[in-house]
């Protein structure tokens, strides 16, 4: 072959990957809604950084009274200055919540319950993507109990005042890495090949035991919805495998996206006008995006429900 045959391939390559870039950053929607949401309640757990960071801003500066759900004090509080002063609302608190002690997230939610009137949005953003096969305090793996354990129960804990602020909203950020997720349940706190795995088992339990809840919720105009932020270089990996973390900067450069973008399809379901009619979805780019069948299995719904309420029962009473 000759030599400019290749040159012209990889000419020809390199502009097919800049053209799709291009429409893969075009595809990125803001949240066009105008709503301002003074004197609502709203949570957003893991609101220190990334993604939370960026929805808390935004939600404050609709005017809504924030709780910054984060493990820790001295992140939360920079975080918290900063929305404060940025959006100029004053109603902008930190609670602790740790969510690999169920206790820690009992504590929450009882002092949510105590102190606050009222809960009109709550959004499980907090997650955690390269934890260790480690089991935590109360016996869970841990990537399992930070990112669904731990949201099960503090979802479960805050409906009371969920119902009693109706139509409230929930919205759990979810992620579209659930495609090569399994929920087996026999298996489900049993250690996993690789961190990826048990990350991506993680997040298809988030999208299967949503459809348990809004069939649970609709009758009380409660709603629950998911969100794929996209894919964003956040803190979100930890420390990961170098391929993997090479693997992943590259995915990051072809879909480029900020953190601040990535909030706009959780702002979305939490305050558009057209969400607040919308149960049990898994939203893209602020549009209802396919969910392949495994992700909302009603059987396979209500059986983790059950045993996910098993797991955390010691803190539900
Ligand atoms: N970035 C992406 O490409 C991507 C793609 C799809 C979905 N998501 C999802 O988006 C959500 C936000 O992630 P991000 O990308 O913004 O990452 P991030 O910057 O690492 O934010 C994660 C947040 O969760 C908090 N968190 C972690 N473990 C916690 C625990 N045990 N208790 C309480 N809070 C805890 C972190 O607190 P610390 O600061 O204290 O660690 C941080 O505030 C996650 O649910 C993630 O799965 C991200």
């Amino acid at each position: 072959m000759p030599v400019y045959f290749y040159g012209l391939l990889a000419v020809s390559l390199i502009l097919l990957i800049l053209i799709l870039r291009l429409y893969l950053k075009s595809s990125v929607r803001k949240c066009k809604c105008k709503t301002l949401l003074l004197g609502k309640v709203v949570i957003v757990t893991g609101a220190n950084s990334g993604i939370g960071y960026h929805t808390a801003f935004k939600l404050a500066a609709k005017g809504a009274r924030v709780i910054l759900a984060c493990r820790n004090e001295f992140r939360a509080r920079a975080a918290l200055d900063k929305i404060k002063l940025g959006t100029g609302n004053s109603q902008v608190v930190f609670k602790k919540l740790d969510l690999t002690s169920l206790q820690s997230i009992r504590d929450f939610a009882d002092d949510v319950l105590k102190t606050e009137t009222r809960l009109d949005i709550l959004v499980n953003n907090a997650g955690a993507c390269a934890l260790e096969n480690k089991y935590t305090n109360d016996g869970i793996l841990e990537g399992m109990q930070v990112n669904h354990f731990g949201p099960f129960l503090l979802t479960q804990l805050l409906i009371p005042i969920l119902k009693k602020s109706r139509p409230s909203r929930i919205v759990n950020v979810s992620s579209l890495i659930y495609l090569i997720g399994f929920v087996n349940l026999k298996k489900i706190n049993e250690k996993r090949l690789n961190r990826i795995n048990l990350y991506a088992d993680s997040k298809l339990c988030n999208l299967v035991i949503q459809q348990e809840f809004a069939r649970r919720l609709e009758e009380l105009d409660v709603v629950v919805n998911s969100a794929h932020p996209g894919i964003i270089l956040t803190n979100i990996l930890g420390t990961s495998h170098p391929l993997f973390e090479a693997f992943f900067k590259i995915l990051c450069w072809m879909t480029p996206r900020t953190a601040e973008d990535g909030a706009e399809t959780i702002v979305h379901l939490a305050v558009s006008e057209e969400c607040g009619n919308v149960t049990g979805k898994f939203f893209m780019d602020c549009k209802v995006a396919y969910l392949l069948p495994k992700g909302k299995d009603p059987v396979l719904a209500k059986k983790l429900w059950e045993l996910s309420e098993d797991v955390v029962k010691d803190y539900i009473s």
